[in-house]
Parts: C-alpha cells; structure tokens; sequence
C-alpha cells in the first residue's frame, strides 16, 4: 500500500501509470432490502497502452463493469478513474445512425470531439482507409453488411480520439472469417496507436487472440476469479497452436466457475 501511494504522489497528473483504475469496485441493482449483489470487490488497472480482455461467463456483469468504466453508471463502492478522459464506447450493435452515410456519421464523431469543419472530411476518410473501407464515405449503413458496419463503427470510435477504448462484444454477431478478418485490424490499429482496449466477451479464442492481460470474471457475483499475461507474440492468428492451448487452460477455469454456480 505504501509504495503505490509513493508512486502516485510522484507521478505527474497527465502522465498517469493507467489508462483506467478499477479499485475495490462492487455494483448492486434492486432497492434497499433487495439487492443483487453483480459485481464484488473488482480491482484491475489498465496500463497506457494495454490490450486487456475481460472474461467471463454469460450474465457475470461484464457489460455492467464497462458501464462503469464509460460513465454510464456509478458503482456502489470503489472508485473508477480514467485519466485520459471519456472513453470511447464501441458496441455488439453498431448504434450507427441509419439517416447518416458512413462518412457522415465518423464527421459527427468528429464535429462533437470540436475538429474544425473544413478538417472533418479529409480525416474521415483517413479513419475509413484504416479500417480498410476506403470509398465507403457515401454509404448508407443499409448499404453494408454486419461487417463493414462494424468497421464503420470501429472508425467512428477511434475518430473520438480518446486513450481509451471500451469494446463489448463488438464481433460477437459477426461470422468466423469476418470476426478473424476484424481481429487483424484490431490489433494493427491498437498497435500502430497508443490507444488501450478494454475488451469484453466471452469467447475464450478470441480473448487469448487479441489480449495482453486476460481477465476472468466468475459469476454471481462477478469477482476476479485469475488472469493470465499473454505472452504470444503477435501478430497472432486464431488458429495458432499456442493460441489454443492456453484457451483451453482457460476454458478449463471458466468451465469451473460456470459448474459452481450452475448455468447453462
Ligand atoms: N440496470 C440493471 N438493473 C438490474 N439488473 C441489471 C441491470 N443491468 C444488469 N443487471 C443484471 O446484472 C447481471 C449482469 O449483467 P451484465 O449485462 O453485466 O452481464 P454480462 O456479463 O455482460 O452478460 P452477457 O455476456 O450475456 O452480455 C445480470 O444478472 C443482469 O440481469
Ligand atoms: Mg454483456
């Protein structure tokens, strides 16, 4: 406890040692007398630049936690401090706005983090090309399958231009081929930024694929029940024989925790 406090004090505010603290954070829904204890006693630091998964079985509270961590709720005990600012927030469901083009919904991303207007269009389709959908601009999302979507929604979060990145399940609805195409952008674009991920899901191939740092949640409540450093370099593909055999290790705790707390 100290040594952390000593650390803190000699850090300068805008060059903090995380992109995100999570400290001692429990949620609760339900009124007084009869609440649902969701999520106890989470505590885990992101570093600047971390790619971290969070891991857990259906219902353990992993939404509820990222919630938390963009500001859409408050925990009810412990604290949540994200340095850099807002977050960005990328979603299973797109959230685009089906009025606007491709282009025109990353400009509105664009207009609202205060970028000039006359900037606007040259870094949209510099975000789009990113993302590989380059000539997409004049798009209506009905226009693009579930993946382009997500593309268009990956480039509308990293046009907010925050240091840190919230992702629930963003592929869950994808099919495999595009899922594994979308894991290799991810993990060009978060290493050719500085930007640090916190990524949710509870596909175990695709935590070990993409992660630095796995998290396992177990359920009710969620509590941290281990996690593992990634040590696989990457790029990685999901297929890989060592990408497998840590999921399995993994699987192996999840299927645990699922087993002492009876679901599915
Ligand atoms: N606003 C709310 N009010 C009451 N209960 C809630 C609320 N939000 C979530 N819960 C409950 O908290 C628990 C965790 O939900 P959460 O959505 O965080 O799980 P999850 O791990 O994201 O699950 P999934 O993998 O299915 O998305 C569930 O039992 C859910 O019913
Ligand atoms: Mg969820």
């Amino acid at each position: 406890m100290a040594t952390t406090l000593v650390k803190q004090a000699a850090a300068p505010v805008d060059t903090a040692q995380y992109a995100a603290r999570i400290d001692h954070v429990s949620k609760s829904f339900g009124r007084p007398g009869a609440q649902q204890l969701v999520l106890d006693d989470i505590s885990i630091d992101v570093a600047p630049g971390e790619f971290v998964t969070l891991l857990g079985a259906s219902g353990c509270g992993k939404s509820t936690l990222l919630n938390l961590v963009a500001g859409l709720d408050r925990p009810s005990a412990g604290t949540i401090d994200v340095p850099g600012g807002r977050p960005a927030l990328m979603f299973q469901e797109h959230a685009l706005f089906p009025w606007l083009t491709a282009g025109k919904n990353i400009e509105l991303a664009l207009k609202m983090r205060g970028m000039a207007k006359s900037e606007r269009r040259g870094e949209a389709e510099r975000l789009l090309q990113l993302v590989r959908l380059g000539g997409a601009f004049g798009k209506r999302v009905h226009e693009l399958s579930g993946g382009m979507r997500q593309r268009v929604a990956l480039a509308r979060a990293l046009a907010q231009d925050s240091r840190l990145l919230l992702m629930d399940e963003p592929f869950a609805a994808l099919d495999a081929i595009t899922r594994d195409v979308l894991h290799e952008e991810l993990t060009r674009i978060w290493s050719e930024t500085s930007v640090s991920v916190l990524f949710v899901t509870h596909n175990v191939r695709e935590a070990v694929r993409l992660a630095e740092r796995v998290v396992l949640l177990s359920s009710r409540p969620g509590r941290i029940a281990r996690e593992w450093k990634v040590g696989i370099p990457q790029p990685r593909r999901i297929e890989d024989s060592a990408v497998a055999d840590l999921s399995v290790e993994i699987t192996e705790q999840l299927r645990g925790e699922i087993r002492r707390h009876g679901q599915h």
